[in-house]
């Protein structure tokens, strides 16, 4: 069988470490790197032995030895990538979060199903085996409450992705989308919302803590700040059994599972099944399948969150 073939887009820190991921992978390679500027995408595509290296997005897309693009810009960016890939029949898995803007997701979403091709959101964290082991564990109980932090003391530079509007800036969009996703992965879509928080000079959110409501008291507690070096932990908690995720809870390398009435278990993860390989294994099953959306990440899971998180930036303005 021939290898899965993938096309990068963007030369920045995460698409270094997913081509790393993609060039570890049994039965995929690169095949091409695009970039803003050629020589960066030439610089990528040697580290990557990617044999064809382009000077815009547009002309990586358009590669016929591309199975699939990977869009690695920053958020702002994401819908014109995507919008050129699916213009050209490319299965796509886009960068966390889909869009800068709910608008955008939508109109990724909407083009992607027109099309009739495959768009993931490349939430990584879904695909981490001890986090579906968590997704999956009847043990719990009545599920009461998640409790999960991402922050990091960030230097201020309006510039930079996390700070700049321009670039889909915020602590939100960029951490606050796994402590909120957590909670939507284990917990569903919350029926109310109250956030306080910060917003920086730029006029992005700088930090926000979150309390999410769903029926009968059950809650998720979330932060995610730019200010301040968080725990990054998360703790899931049932009537008959509660998990602690270790930091980064997003990425866990180890899980420790108690309760009243059994023995403590830990589970630690294997190296090689980190989430970024569940991801590009998903693309290539479902390009394989012919299906168009995946179900461990569906796109209707993707927009809900958009809209999530814009309410919580909206009750900071
Ligand atoms: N899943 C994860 O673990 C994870 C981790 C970090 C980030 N992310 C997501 O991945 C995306 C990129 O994050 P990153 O940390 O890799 O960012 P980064 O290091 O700043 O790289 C972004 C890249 O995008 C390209 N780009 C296109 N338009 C740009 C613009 N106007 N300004 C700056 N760069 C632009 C640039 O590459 P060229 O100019 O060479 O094309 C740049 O190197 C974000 O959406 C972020 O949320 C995901």
């Amino acid at each position: 069988m021939r290898d899965f073939t993938w096309g990068i887009a963007a030369t920045g820190g995460i698409a270094r470490t997913v081509g790393a991921a993609i060039v570890a992978e049994p039965g995929m390679r690169v095949a091409a790197v695009g970039s803003r500027d050629l020589a960066r995408a030439r610089a990528l595509a040697a580290t990557l032995g990617a044999e064809s290296a382009y000077g815009s997005y547009e002309q990586l897309c358009a590669d016929p030895a591309v199975d699939a693009i990977y869009v690695a810009t920053p958020h702002a960016q994401h819908l014109q990538v995507a919008e050129a890939a699916i213009a050209a029949g490319k299965a796509v898995l886009c960068e966390k979060p889909l869009a800068a803007t709910v608008d955008d997701a939508e109109k990724m979403v909407r083009l992607a199903r027109e099309a009739g091709v495959f768009l993931m959101e490349a939430m990584w964290m879904r695909f981490n085996p001890l986090i579906q082991r968590i997704a999956a564990d009847e043990r719990f109980g009545d599920l009461r409450s998640v409790q999960a932090s991402f922050g990091f003391a960030a230097p201020y530079d309006p510039a930079h992705r996390l700070w700049a509007p321009e670039l889909g800036g915020g602590a939100l969009l960029d951490l606050g989308i796994y402590p909120f996703g957590l909670a939507q992965l284990l917990l569903g879509m919350p029926t109310g919302l109250h956030v306080t928080g910060s917003l920086a000079p730029t006029g992005v959110d700088a930090e926000v803590a979150g309390l999410l409501h769903y029926p009968g008291g059950r809650h998720a507690l979330v932060a995610a700040s730019l200010l301040g070096n968080y725990p990054n932990q998360a703790c899931v908690v049932g009537s008959q059994m509660r998990a602690d995720l270790q930091a980064p809870f997003w990425a866990p390398q180890r899980i420790v599972l108690t309760g009243p009435s059994m023995e403590p278990e830990e589970h630690v993860l294997d190296p090689a099944d980190n989430g970024y390989a569940g991801e590009l294994r998903e693309v290539r099953a479902a390009t394989a399948e012919g299906r168009t959306e995946s179900s461990i990440m569906p796109l209707d899971e993707s927009l809900a969150m958009m809209g999530l998180l814009a309410d919580a930036r909206r009750q900071l303005a």
